[in-house]
């Protein structure tokens, strides 16, 4: 068969993560896919030491790749609202399907994107988006897809489950903290979105959207962070027996979906409380299935460009079938009845 051709815009922690990725597990990657998946285009601002892109055709001009006609798939790894949102437009309009991990990308540009998408016939697809390496969608989507959603809670950023943590085994300095975490490539380029929680609510309208049916809705969730957490609060909730987490929660209520994200004391016994670090927990309750919990790393190249290939691959097994065959994204399921509590 064809190989699937991708063309990966921005060489970052997840692009360099993405390119070593497709490059080192290329064998099983194309049996998965039923087809070689080849990057036929790199296009970034400078190079990133960080991964070998020798041999590769790279381009300076990141719109030269979402117009190339070459390519199947363009991988939007740039981050940030504008030039993404122009780029991914640009891309669906030259008719290339789409794999982004940009959250902030989707909540709040979403419908206009999956509206485009849809007029062209092709995907966007999204995974890496939430909770970095869990399948978190997928398991809402399709794993869970027999279900009605009660409720789902997590920790769905990784930098503020860094910081809690370190503040709380060593004593360390919040800004040291989150220093570091800006180092090992877990933090936002304006890191204030994972200090404020708006990445979180980011991640937590595109979850619910997906569970509970309802349009994406960023500007109307509580959005709450970590940022006046001290290390006293840290030590005075263990003393009570509890630990502070930083979570994102949507539950249906009798006025529609209640969508917040904020700091939460949880009882130390409870398994979301033993989550520490980057990892990420995601608990979902379906009225068939009940409780259900899936925990992996939520930030970093390696967990996040697994959930950015594991979206190529679905692509690719389903290049050639018509729009209806492939996996929908949100904008089509879209269901009247709820809607977000202001
Ligand atoms: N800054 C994000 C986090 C990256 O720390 O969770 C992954 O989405």
């Amino acid at each position: 068969m064809k190989p699937v051709k991708v063309g990966i815009c921005g060489l970052g922690t997840v692009g360099s993560g993405t390119v070593n990725v497709l490059t080192n597990n290329a064998q099983d990657i194309a049996r998965r896919a039923g087809r070689e998946i080849i990057i036929g285009q790199v296009g970034a601002r400078r190079d990133n030491p960080a991964c070998d892109t020798s041999g590769m055709d790279v381009s300076r001009d990141i719109f030269a790749v979402a117009k190339n006609p070459e390519i199947d798939i363009v991988v939007e790894l740039i981050g940030g609202y504008d030039v993404a949102r122009e780029l991914v437009l640009t891309a669906i309009e030259h008719g290339k399907h789409v794999v982004t991990a940009n959250k902030a990308l989707i909540a709040v540009h979403g419908d206009e994107i999956f509206a485009a998408a849809e007029a062209k016939g092709v995907s966007v697809m999204y995974e890496a988006g939430v909770a970095g390496g869990i399948p978190i969608i997928k398991a809402v989507r399709e794993g869970l897809a027999a279900n009605r959603i009660n409720w789902l809670a997590g920790i769905i950023n990784g930098t503020g489950n860094f910081i809690l943590t370190e503040m709380r085994d060593k004593g360390r300095d919040f800004d040291d903290v989150l220093k570091e975490a800006q180092q090992l490539g877990y933090a936002e380029a304006d890191p204030t979105f994972d200090v404020e929680g708006i990445d979180a609510a980011h991640k937590l309208t595109i979850l619910s959207s997906i569970a509970y049916g309802i349009p994406l809705q960023f500007e109307r969730c509580y959005t709450e962070g970590i940022g006046n957490i001290t290390p006293d609060d840290v030590e005075y909730a263990e003393e009570l027996g509890y630990r502070i987490k930083h979570l994102g929660v949507s539950c249906r209520s009798e006025n529609g979906i209640d969508l917040r994200v904020h700091p939460t004391m949880i009882p130390v016994a409870r398994p979301i409380a033993t989550v520490d670090g980057v990892l990420n927990a995601v608990m979902v309750n379906g009225d068939a299935v009940g409780d259900t919990l899936y925990v992996g790393a939520g930030a970093g190249a390696g967990p996040t460009a697994s959930a950015v290939v594991a979206d190529v691959v679905d692509l690719a097994r389903a290049i050639d079938a018509p729009a209806s065959a492939r996996v929908n994204h949100l904008a089509f399921n879209q269901i009247d009845d709820v809607s977000v509590l202001p």
